[in-house]
Formats: C-alpha cells, structure tokens, sequence
C-alpha cells in the first residue's frame, strides 16, 4: 500500500523577539518565574513592520521548495491554514503562490489552491486534505505543499499578550515521504464551544481559563475516538507525543491528563498502586464533586512520582523546545513541537526510524484530533536541513518602546508607519498596497 505522510519541513520565524521574562514581565509587574515556569516561555517570536503571513509562509516555501530542487509542476496543490488571514475570498494562498512565481520560470496555475479556517487545528486540517488527495489517486504523482501561517498577536492587555507569536511551517505532502507517515487512524473530539474567536475582528475574544478546560475535554474525546479504532494506547507505545502548544505549560497539563488515561488498568496503575493508589472510578462514588475531587487529588500525586516524572522528561518535554523560544504559532504549532522533537532526536543522534508519534491538534471553537504518524528513514537528513536554530538567534531583541511600536503597527486599527529593525535578506517582503486593496510583495536579494 502506498506510504503517505510528510517529506519533508520548512520553518520561517519572524523575524523579531520579545524577552518575556527581561522585558515584558517588568513592565507588567509579574513574576519573570510566571512565563519561564508556569507558561514554560521564554520569548516570542514577532514579524517585523514587512513581514505577515504571507511573507512567513512564502519564505518557509521557497526554502522548503529550493532545498528539495522543486519546481512549481512538481506541485498539484498549494493548502493555507492561518487564522490571521486579511481576506474574506482571495486565500492566502493565491499571493503565496504569486510570491514563489516571481523567484522561479514555472507557474502554479495547475495547482488547487486553498486556505483552511479552524483555528490552530486547521494545519492539521490541511495536511489531511493533502493525504486523502494523494491517497485517492487524484495527484497525477505531484506533491502538495501545505503552509500554516499566523500572527499570533492579541489585544494589548489581555491575558494572552504573554502568548503571542509568528511564523510560518511549510510541509511537503507526498507517497514515499522522508520524514513521517500518517496513520490511516484518527480521533475527533469536536463541539460548539466560545472559548476563543475572532467575528470578524484582528485580535480575538478569548476566555482564557474556559479555553484550557475546553482544550483538555476535546483532548480526551479524540483520544478516545482514536483508541475505538486503533485499539487502547500504552505509554511505552509512542516515543513522543507532540501537542499543540499555545504554551508549554498547557501541555503540562495535557500530558498528565493523557498519561492518565493510558495508565488505566495497565501494569503501570498497578505498581503505582502502592504509593498513591489505584485511579478512582467514577461508579464507585455517589456524588460526581466527591468523584472529581478524588480525581484531582490522584492527579496530584501522579504528577510528583518518578514513573510520570521520566515518561514526561522522555515523551513530552522535548516537543516543547522550540516552542519554549517562539510562543503561540496557532495552526503552525503542533508542528512545530513535532520539528522540536526531531531536532532533539538529532541531537541526541537517537535511532528513531520506525518510532511512532501520537500527535494531538487542537483548534478552539472547538476540536480536537489525534492520530499516529511512523518516523521514515530520511527523517536524520531532513531535520539536520532545518536552519531554525539560526534563525532564532538572528532575531533582533525588542526593547519595550519597541514592542509597542511594533504592536501598533500591526494593528489593523491603527495607521501607524515605522522604520524596520531588521535588514531583509533574501526574503519576501510586504511592498505595499494595490489599486484594489490587495497586498503587494516582492522577493528581495
Ligand atoms: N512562578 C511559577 N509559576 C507561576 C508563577 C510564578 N511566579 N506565577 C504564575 N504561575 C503559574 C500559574 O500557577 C499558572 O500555572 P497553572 O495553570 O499550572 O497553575 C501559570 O503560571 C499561568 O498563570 P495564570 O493562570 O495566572 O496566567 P494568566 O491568568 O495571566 O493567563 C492564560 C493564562 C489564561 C492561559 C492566558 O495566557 C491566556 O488567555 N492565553 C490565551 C489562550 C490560550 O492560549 N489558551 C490555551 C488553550 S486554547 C488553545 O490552545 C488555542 C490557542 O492556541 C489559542
């Protein structure tokens, strides 16, 4: 059976940062502790005055396209997932596309193009478009280029401010694919919630607290709708289980609550047993507060053994790396904690081909999926072509005037024309208006 999944990956920071811990929790009158340890951030990533979505993920393509010696007729569709789009009918990747046709002789005009909209799950979304094209036989043997893209910004002052974030992971979809195949399996957990939206505004509503709880529910439901397919899932059965990472510590909690559930009547509840018990069961209470109770003390002892403390040190932490440096990348960022652990892989020179992955998307509105994905035999060649590591610490450190600055000029709301604080090098950037509103770019050297 033909092999599906992803070749090969691409990741475009912006190309600026904010010290979370230096710069913005003095202003803010926090804690540096609160955003290094209970967020898990160090800094996000922000564009500078030329760059957006489309720049981030033009650059993530180029990259991803030149490096793998593609030309436009290698590719039969083009997929964008953001939730910073600025049009309500061009997609994104139509100026994507635009972009790649000024640096290369070919065209696009016989790819299928489109942008995906469900919040930071519409990455995934679109990566599984690309697999069900190319399984249903309909890619005439071209491969897909699917791009998440955001600018992860929120209103001044509101509680997600701590989170923000930019930039761009392109992916190459195609049979035979270097890096990871997707499992056939998958699980949804999906209802109508408000816990995060933007009607037709910039920065979004967001109910901070609700929008955790509503992400671990959905969690949950898909983990179970993927085990009534692909069978009960052990801990010792996957090497990593990257997230969607709005912020480090929400896969904290993801994890405990995932490692839980895996436990449950395995070998591995049963040696706990003994110093914190066995998990509670929900018919064994009359009242659900007593039941939930009991279930919040449990996880509390779960959490300090040293069984879970290695699982999580071993499985979870190491998708986090990345993310730890760039902050919220909405529909790019389960991604790019699946980048971070290949990275980690790398460095470690571990032997992952044929390991398995359980990653676990999240969009808010809400759902969630989860499916598995198998390591390939190129995975060692295409990560040590990532140049992520550069690119973070090429970025130029914003002082707070700076992140003001920067933040107005971003906003859709305000008219505000600053100077740059990097020099573009051979890059895309934003070059204005067009005579119908449109955006403009073009490819500097
Ligand atoms: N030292 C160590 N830890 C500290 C600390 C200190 N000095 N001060 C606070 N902390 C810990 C807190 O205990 C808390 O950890 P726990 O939740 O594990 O207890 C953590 O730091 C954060 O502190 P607060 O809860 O007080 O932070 P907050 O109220 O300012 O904001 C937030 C947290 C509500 C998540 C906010 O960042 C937010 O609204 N973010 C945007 C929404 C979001 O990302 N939601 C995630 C799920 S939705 C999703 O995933 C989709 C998406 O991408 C947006």
């Amino acid at each position: 059976m033909t092999t599906v999944g992803i070749d090969a990956v691409e990741i475009w920071t912006g190309n600026l940062k904010l010290d979370l811990p230096g710069t913005f929790a003095p202003q803010m009158g926090e804690d540096p502790e609160k955003y290094t340890k209970g967020l898990g951030l160090n800094a996000s990533s922000f564009p500078d005055s030329y760059e957006d979505i489309v720049t981030m993920g033009a650059n993530a393509a180029y990259r991803l396209m030149d490096r793998k010696g593609l030309e436009p007729e290698d590719i039969g569709r083009i997929d964008v997932a953001t939730e910073s789009a600025f049009d309500n009918s061009k997609p994104v990747s139509t100026y994507v596309a635009g972009c790649l046709e000024q640096v290369y002789e070919g065209d696009f005009h016989h790819a299928n193009k489109g942008e995906r909209k469900f919040a930071c799950i519409a990455g995934t979304q679109s990566l599984d478009d690309a697999y069900n094209w190319i399984k249903a036989g309909r890619h005439r043997g071209r491969a897909a280029i699917v791009i998440a893209t955001d600018t992860a910004l929120y209103a001044r002052g509101d509680a997600g401010e701590a989170t923000q974030g930019a930039g761009a992971v392109a992916m190459l979809i195609s049979e035979d694919p270097s890096l990871v195949e997707l499992s056939i399996e998958q699980g949804y957990g999906s209802a109508d919630e408000t816990d995060f939206l933007k009607p037709n505004q910039q920065f979004p509503s967001v109910d901070g607290k609700r929008s955790v709880q509503v992400y671990l529910a959905r969690m949950r439901e898909a983990l179970e709708d993927f085990e009534s397919i692909a069978g009960d899932s052990h801990p010792d059965q996957y090497a990593y289980i990257p997230f969607h990472t709005p912020f480090p510590g929400m896969v904290r909690k993801a994890g405990l609550l995932g490692y839980r559930h895996m436990i449950r009547d395995t070998e591995i509840e049963d040696e706990l047993a003994a110093e914190i018990g066995r998990q509670p069961r929900a018919e064994a209470f009359d009242d659900e507060e007593a039941f939930r109770e009991a279930l919040r003390e449990y996880m509390d002892s779960l959490k300090e053994t040293e069984t879970y403390q290695d699982w999580y040190a071993k499985t979870i932490d190491p998708t986090l790396t990345l993310s730890r440096e760039v902050g919220n990348w909405y529909t790019g960022s389960v991604h790019v904690a699946r980048a971070s652990v290949l990275k980690h892989g790398l460095e470690n020179d571990l032997d992952l081909t044929g390991s398995k992955l359980l990653v676990g998307s999240y969009g808010s509105g809400a759902e969630a999926e989860i499916h598995a994905e198998t390591i390939q035999e190129g995975w060692r060649e295409e990560i040590a072509a990532l140049n992520v590591d550069e690119q973070l610490a090429a970025r130029y450190d914003l002082t707070w005037d700076d992140y003001e600055e920067i933040h107005d000029a971003h906003n859709h709301d305000m008219d505000v024309d600053i100077e740059p604080r990097t020099t573009p090098d051979a890059e895309f950037v934003f070059d204005g208006w067009g005579r119908m509103g449109e955006r403009k770019y073009r490819f500097v050297e």
